[in-house]
């Protein structure tokens, strides 16, 4: 067995309703004025009114910013992180998805790191060396398991590019897991972002840098992914399945933060970054064609991953097995309704910016090759496989 070192040091709390309890939670950890990030769109939905009634109750200060958007931008994280800095908060409340949450991680750390997000990001001159402003998440999709991680990914917009800065001290403090607040997240969403889930889950089972606990939590998020996410789609008001998605996401994260990704975040970043592909969606399209060009570098994980997914493999050989994990996401993906194929996604939908063609290829190629985690992958991946996976996908 390989040495290996396991991170969890976010303190996670869950339960239905229990974002209600957030007055309790900043008590206990002594702070006193809370700067909210959020989005519109979470505003909107009645959420943050939800958490203002706690804040109020406990008679806390607090400021709500909803300025975030998704795929956040250099330019909307020092925006975003200067109001902060005014604001004279002691903590940091993230509600939202994905988007919202790394761009408080990115706000967080430029309060003790003097300088921009564009100086500290992958590639970057700077790096985190501070701890960060203490962050509180409140997810309101069962997806990115952001709120358990030690990355931030942004977009710049200059390049076209997705990058994150990924440092231990980004990891938040506390999670709030409340799949209350997620009942009302829309069929597409919620199958888009549990497929996302799902991927990191399996790209951290069959990532070169897996280790025992990562594997453990790895698998058990793709057993509980796998039962619950055509419910949680299908009848969103099944409280029950939104629990399962909500806890299988977080388990995911901490699985990816510690075990790595692959080729999957590789390409989906890459077309997030050029056509604005939603990373939810990138993922749920990518995954299976994907898995379609791993499956080679570890039969055995994919067999442990089919039966997670619940296929009979009795009496199948190796091979046949761990081909079933690729035909089990194929099913899942063709249950949830969600577009397949690259060439069936729609600007008009909010999808991509632009129609995905083969004239992009080579750009997209370009960019996946310097992708940092491309090395987890169990096969070695060259610019050939990027182009199958492509053309397939395609
Ligand atoms: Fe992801």
């Amino acid at each position: 067995m390989k040495d290996f070192e396991f991170k969890m040091p976010a303190r996670v709390k869950f339960g239905e309703g229990i974002s209600k309890q957030i007055g309790q939670v900043l008590r206990d950890m002594g702070y006193k004025k809370v700067f909210i990030a959020t989005d519109k769109g979470i505003v909107a939905a009645g959420i943050i009114a939800q958490i203002e009634e706690g804040l109020k109750a406990g008679n806390f200060e607090y400021q709500v910013y909803d300025e975030l958007i998704p795929d956040p931008t250099i330019e909307v994280v020092d925006e975003a992180a200067e109001v902060l800095r005014k604001s004279g908060a002691d903590v940091v409340l993230a509600v939202g998805g994905g988007s919202p949450i790394d761009t408080a991680k990115a706000m967080c750390m430029l309060q003790t790191h003097e300088g921009s997000i564009r100086e500290y990001l992958f590639g970057g001159t700077k790096s985190v060396t501070n701890p960060i402003m203490p962050l509180i998440c409140i997810p309101t999709t069962a997806g990115t398991g952001s709120e358990m991680t030690a990355a931030s990914v942004i977009t710049n917009n200059q390049n076209k590019t997705k990058v994150s800065v990924t440092h231990e001290n980004l990891i938040p403090k506390y999670a709030l897991i409340d799949p209350m607040l997620q009942l009302g997240c829309p069929p597409f969403i919620t199958a888009t972002t549990g497929m996302d889930a799902l991927t990191h889950a399996i790209e951290s089972y069959i990532s070169n840098r897996a280790n025992p606990i990562s594997e453990a939590m790895s698998l058990q998020a793709i057993r509980m992914i796998g039962k619950n996410i055509r419910t949680a789609v299908g009848a969103g008001s099944a409280m029950e399945a939104r629990s399962n998605m909500a806890v299988a996401s977080t388990i995911a994260g901490v699985a990816f933060m510690n075990g790595g990704l692959g080729v999957v975040h590789g390409i989906g970043q890459t077309i997030g970054a050029i056509a604005h592909v939603p990373h939810g969606v990138a993922m749920t399209l990518l995954l299976p064609y994907c898995m379609e060009r791993s499956v080679v570098g570890n039969f055995e994980k994919f067999k442990d991953i089919a039966i997670a997914l619940g296929k009979n493999v009795e009496g199948l050989d190796l091979r046949d097995a761990a081909f079933a994990a690729v035909d089990a996401v194929f099913e899942m993906a063709e249950d949830l309704r969600v577009p397949m194929r690259l060439s069936e996604l729609d600007p008009a939908k909010r999808q991509c910016s632009e129609p995905i063609t083969e004239a992009m290829f080579d750009e997209i190629i370009e960019d996946v090759m310097n992708y940092r985690l491309l090395a987890d992958t169990p096969v070695k991946i060259t610019r050939d496989d990027v182009r199958a996976i492509l053309e397939a996908a395609l």
